[in-house]
């Protein structure tokens, strides 16, 4: 329809009436005929697609990165080419175990999906404001998600099931002190960093490979909320950090945070005493200290959420020439994930659309599949190898070939890993004041469950820091004289091994 002003169907054809429905005699029975009252109604009950079944809750925004400094001895990807280069991007922020609907001010992980819409096709770097994680073994991952959605019966959030979990896999302590401390409840998302978390690799046009880790840091500054300030917020407003980052981008006030990295020569990681590639350690910036890169800022909103934001769909599978992965058994496990995810949740051509459309081209051999918007080729080179100029490999792009050695078998990740210096160190690095919210924001979380859970996972505290374990001890004694706490949250018998 060449005037905009007329509506139209989705046919394109003129609507004579979107008041009054189309029925026999004015207090009549609607007649079949009136087919755009049955298509407005069927089309309502298609506005959903499946929510994530992780990190549902999310804002995002699209921005730029800008390199202030020369990384390209470490790589060779293009978005890191040159001083004063920049790259579009999209980041959604995100909690992980709410709802769609959830508030945002809750305690909890936040997440930090970055899409680069680099020159050599998508790079999506899809990290949480932690640098370290809950499981280091991704067979852990279903279940450990279970624990922070609902109980199948109660249908209600299980601090039980919580505390079970993480007293049973102590590799879990240095993520929960990052959560239950100050900074599990910031105040909004411009008020974090981010982190890639996993190692990666960079690889550069000498095809040498570093290890690497990438690091976000806040311009805004990091600014939390007690629990009791957070339910105050709660109370008025569930979408705090959508509104946060919204008005400021509005108003010009672009949020802004400094890329950093952390590099580790490639044989490094066969003698450093820790493990480079277990998720639940950082790399101590004393042996691997932070390397300026770029800086990130956020400034424009989304015009259509649903379709910029909610259809967005990030992968760690997407990487580009000179960044690559690494043997971190939980990054392996989301290369396979999260394109799982993105067919059942957007659909087989989610990459199509065009949040999600690589900027630099694609040229693919997939063909047809359900809303194939136009990808297939429909010249004589619509398979591969072929006759007729059909795009081809390249072999410049092959990465150095990465040592491995091993029998392959199951091996016990929790034999031998040390779980408690890294929390530690954390909790030995906080103020006094930090120190006490940590504890008093465990104590809280604790409530309702039972005492052998408790006493399993204090055992944890203790080995990190015995004045961790008795901080949280104190807690727990006024949390329950403050509350009268004597009920458990729900009777449970005690396991054979408590
Ligand atoms: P450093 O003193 O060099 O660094 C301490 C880091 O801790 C800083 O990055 C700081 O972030 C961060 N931090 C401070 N308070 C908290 C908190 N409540 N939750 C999460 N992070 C916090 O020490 P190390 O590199 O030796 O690391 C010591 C401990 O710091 C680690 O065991 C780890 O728990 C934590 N940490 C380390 C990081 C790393 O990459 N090495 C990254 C983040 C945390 P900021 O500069 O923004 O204030
Ligand atoms: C979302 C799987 C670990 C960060 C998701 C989704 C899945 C998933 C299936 C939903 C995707 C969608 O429907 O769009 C996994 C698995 C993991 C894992 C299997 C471990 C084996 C992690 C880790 C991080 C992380 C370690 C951060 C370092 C995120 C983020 C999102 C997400 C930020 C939201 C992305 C968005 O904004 O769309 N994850 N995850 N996940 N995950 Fe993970």
């Amino acid at each position: 329809m060449s005037d905009p002003k007329q509506m139209t169907t989705t046919g394109g054809n003129p609507i004579a009436d979107n008041q009054n429905s189309m029925s026999a005699g004015p207090r009549g029975p609607l007649l079949m005929q009136d087919y755009q009252l049955i298509e407005k109604l069927a089309h309502q009950n298609r506005e959903r697609i499946p929510e994530r079944t992780v990190h549902a809750k999310g804002s995002g925004a699209f921005g730029t990165l800008t390199i202030t400094h020369d990384i390209t001895k470490y790589t060779k990807a293009k978005i890191f080419g040159e001083v004063g280069k920049t790259t579009e991007c999209l980041l959604r922020f995100s909690t992980v175990a709410g709802e769609r609907g959830a508030a945002d001010a809750e305690r909890d992980v936040r997440g930090w999906a970055l899409k680069f819409y680099t020159d050599e096709g998508n790079w999506d770097l899809v990290g949480n404001n932690t640098p370290v994680f809950f499981v280091r073994d991704p067979l852990k991952f279903p279940d450990f998600i279970h624990t922070q959605k609902r109980h199948p019966r109660t249908n209600m959030r299980s601090a039980t099931a919580m505390w079970d979990f993480w007293s049973l896999s102590p590799e879990s302590l240095h993520q929960v002190t990052i959560l239950m401390s100050d900074r599990g409840l910031p105040i909004g998302y411009r008020h974090t960093n981010g982190y890639g978390s996993h190692t990666f690799s960079f690889i550069n046009a000498d095809n040498e490979r570093f290890w690497v880790k990438f690091h976000f840091k806040t311009q805004q500054g990091i600014k939390t909320m007690t629990n009791a300030e957070g339910e105050q917020v709660i109370a008025k407003d569930r979408e705090s950090s959508q509104k946060d980052l919204y008005e400021a981008i509005e108003r010009g006030d672009f949020p802004k945070w400094d890329m950093k990295v952390q590099i580790m020569p490639e044989k490094d990681a066969e003698t450093y005493h820790i493990n480079p590639f277990d998720l639940t350690k950082v790399w101590p910036h004393a042996d691997y200290p932070l390397i300026d890169v770029g800086v990130l800022e956020l400034n424009r909103n989304p015009e259509n959420y649903f379709q910029e934001i909610e259809q967005s769909a990030f992968s760690p599978s997407n990487i580009v020439p000179g960044i690559g992965f690494s043997p971190d058994k939980m990054l392996q496990a989301r290369i396979f994930s999260y394109a799982d995810a993105h067919r059942y949740r957007v659909g087989t051509w989610y990459e199509a659309l065009p949040v999600n459309r690589p900027k630099s081209g694609v040229n693919t051999y997939h063909a047809d599949g359900p809303m194939n918007a136009g990808y297939s080729r429909s010249s004589d080179a619509y398979y591969e190898p072929n006759s007729f100029s059909g795009p081809q490999q390249d072999h410049r792009f092959d990465e150095p070939p990465l040592a491995i050695s091993g029998d392959a078998d199951r091996y016990n990740h929790r034999e031998g890993n040390d779980d408690y210096t890294q929390p530690g160190n954390l909790f030995r690095l906080m103020s006094n004041e930090q120190k006490r919210q940590l504890c008093s924001n465990i104590a809280e979380a604790m409530g309702g469950v039972p005492q052998f859970i408790i006493d399993r996972q204090l055992a944890h505290f203790d080995k990190a820091d015995p004045a961790y374990g008795e901080g949280v001890r104190a807690a727990l004694k006024l949390t329950q004289n403050t509350n009268n706490i004597s009920v458990q949250e729900e009777p449970l018998p005690a396991p054979a091994n408590a």
